[in-house]
Order: structure tokens, then sequence, then C-alpha cells
């Protein structure tokens, strides 16, 4: 019985690599797919070289595009690669544009499809990523929660919760497996920093950096409440571009960098004083490693980092922002805890019920 893992796009790569893993441990004959989403070596290469994933069996060079472009793409490219090589399963993971396409098609040819990390809703459908969610988690046969907030998105939706299976966060199986090597490397050195003398900041949502004016007073406000407190900011090729055309300026205290390879970067967040960020894997990421973190959104679909967590929805606003940074520079953030089976050992509960659906199907 073949499995077929999907990977496409950055954030992916983190949460799939320790179920490729595991599956590889147990022996069981699997495919991996890259869809392309991501091209650039900063963005993809580099993850796969420190995550220890293998090379992709495939990779359907999507690129770029539009939503509906980018979308349709994947989904003729993947029909085209099941009929090639006849997985029972495909595994999908996180919500990006190329979960949701490769998980139409996989049930169209009638292919069971299991999901990572599924159940998170911001209940925000102007978010790409909700979309992808909300189609992929009514589409998939198996449903892997990170945390009990899923089951409950997932019941009030009407979904079956015979095909919910808590299992954890797989996320934090590659953070368990790699925090060491990364503090050993000691990244903020590369950039003239000191170990919790330094912030991080990203922004990549549609939301904070497509209109140039809320990206302008964003960046503006940070560059001042931070007050010479330095932060460093790997800037995502779409952010960087909308700084180019913004033409802002930043202060020396605020420092761009290229976005960074996954070992360096979880490093610099072990031991930042606190980070800045729109993303949603960082909130948990921070969570785990007990670090500050200060949400620039108005929603998160992931709750857990905030009711159990070091995380905090700040929003946009210039005043919560300024404040939140004077509060965490201040010494004033709660500490936090992590949520149950956030414990490294995700991938290994995910493959247990991947051979028990094996068995059911045989
Ligand atoms: C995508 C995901 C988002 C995830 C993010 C992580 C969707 C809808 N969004 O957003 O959920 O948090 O990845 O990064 O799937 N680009 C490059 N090089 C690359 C990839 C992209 O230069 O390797 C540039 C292109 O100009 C592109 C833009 O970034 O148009 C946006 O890329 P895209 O994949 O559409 O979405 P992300 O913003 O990266």
């Amino acid at each position: 019985m073949r499995i077929c893992n999907v990977v496409g796009a950055r954030p992916n790569f983190m949460k799939m690599a320790p179920v490729v893993a595991e599956l590889a441990r147990r022996g069981l004959d699997q495919v991996l797919i890259h869809t392309g989403q991501h091209y650039d070596a900063r963005m993809s290469e580099v993850f796969f070289d420190e995550l220890g994933m293998p090379r992709p069996d495939l990779n359907l060079e999507v690129g770029s595009d539009t939503h509906a472009r980018q979308t349709a793409a994947v989904m003729v490219a993947f029909e085209d690669a099941c009929k090639r090589y006849r997985p029972e399963l495909v595994l999908v993971g996180g919500d990006v544009n190329s979960t949701m396409a490769v998980t139409l098609v996989a049930v169209k040819l009638g292919i069971a499809v299991g999901h990572v990390e599924s159940g998170l809703r911001s209940f925000d459908r102007a978010m790409p990523e909700e979309i992808n969610r909300v189609v992929t988690d009514h589409l998939a046969d198996l449903l892997f929660l990170t945390e009990e907030s899923a089951r409950r998105n997932l019941l009030r939706e009407g979904v079956p919760e015979n095909r919910m299976h808590m299992v954890g966060n797989t996320m934090l199986d590659s953070l368990h497996q790699h925090l060491e090597s990364a503090l050993q490397r000691a990244p903020w050195g590369q950039f003239d920093l000191e170990a919790c003398g330094y912030a991080l900041l990203t922004l990549h949502r549609p939301s904070n950096v497509d209109d140039l004016g809320v990206l302008g007073v964003l960046l503006e406000t940070i560059q001042e409440a931070t007050a010479g407190f330095p932060v460093l900011f790997p800037v995502h090729p779409r952010t960087r571009e909308r700084i180019a055309a913004a033409g802002i300026e930043l202060a020396g205290h605020v420092r761009l960098c290229e976005p960074l390879s996954y070992v360096t970067f979880l490093g610099l967040m072990a031991k930042a004083r606190f980070i800045l960020t729109d993303s949603g894997g960082i909130q948990e990421e921070t969570t785990a490693l007990q670090v500050p973190c200060l949400t620039l959104r108005e929603n998160t679909e992931r709750p857990a980092t905030i009711d159990c967590g070091t995380n905090r929805l700040v929003g946009t606003r210039p005043e919560a922002v300024r404040e939140a940074i004077q509060t965490v520079l201040g010494g004033r953030w709660p500490s936090g805890g992590t949520p149950p089976l956030w414990d490294g050992r995700a991938a290994v509960r995910v493959v247990d019920v991947v051979e028990r659906w094996m068995e059911t199907v045989r």
C-alpha cells in the first residue's frame, strides 16, 4: 500500500519531515511530491537539507501565480502524478494553497487523504488559509489534530468524530529534534547580537503587507517603540517587494536580512527576548520555547498558544503594538506552558493511525 506525502510551501516542510521520517523508519512504501509553490532555495531547498528530508520524487514546479491559477496548476499536475504513482493514501499538512488543491484531486480520484494540522479556524474568511482549511478538512478522511479547539471546530461544522485523531503537533517534533544543534550554532553571533539581547520580526500576511499604508505604519510603530533595542527582520520575498515599492527606510536597530534557514531561525527564536509576527507556526514554536510572542493579527487559529502559552494577540493598531512592546521590554510578559501532546512524538501517533487505517482497508 503506497502513501504519497505532499509538500508545497515553507511551513509544510517542518510539519511533514517527521512524518516522512517515521514512515521510512517503519519501512512503509512512500513517495514525496513537492508542488513547487515555494521554489527559491531559501524558501525550500535549505529546509530539505536541514530537516534531513529526502529529495522529492517529483517536483510539480507550479511556482507563484494568482490563487486560482496556482491552485489549478497544482491540481492538473497532481492528477497526472496520482496516475503515475497510484497511492492509496495522500498525506498533506497545514493550510497553504497546495494543501487544498491536492486534497480536491485525491478525493475525486477515490484516494484517501490524511490532513496533518486539521481543524484550526481563525473564523476569518478574508484569510486564504481559512478557505484552504475548511475545504481540506471537509474532504479528508483522516484528520490529525494539534489542539482541543480543533475538535470543537470540526464538531460544530458537523464533521464525524471518528475521522478525528488527536496526535499533537508534528511541527514541534522538528523543533525538539533540532533545538540542540540550533543553540550550538549560536546564530545570533552571525548578526553581532547577544543572546536575549534582540527581538525578531516576521511579516508576510497579505492583510499586513499588501496595503502599503498598513505596512508603513506598522513598521514605523515597531521602529519607534523598540527605541534602539535590536530587531532582526528576516524578510519574506512578498514583503521585500512591498517594502521596496513603498520606499520604506528602516532605522539601524531594525535590521533586514534574507529569509533564514530552519535551524538558524530556530536558534534565533530560542534566544530572542521576544518575537513580533503574523505567522501561524511561530505562535506555536514560541509557545514551545516559552518566548514571548506578540502576534500582529486580530485573530488566531491557534488559541492554545494564548490559553496555555506565551502568545498574545496584539493586533496592528499603533497604540496596542506600542504598549505590548513596552510591556515585554519592561519584563512584564506572562509566562506560559505547553499544550498536551506537543511533546516531540506527534509523528509517531500519526503513523500509528495510518497503520491502523491500512489494516481496515486492506
Ligand atoms: C504562502 C501560504 C501561507 C504561508 C506562507 C509561508 C497560501 C495561500 N499562503 O504564502 O499560508 O504562511 O506561504 O511563507 O498558500 N515568492 C518568491 N519565492 C518563493 C515563493 C514565493 O519570491 O519561493 C514570492 C512571489 O512573489 C509570490 C509571493 O512570494 O508571488 C507569494 O508567494 P505565495 O506562495 O503565493 O504565498 P506566500 O505569501 O508565500
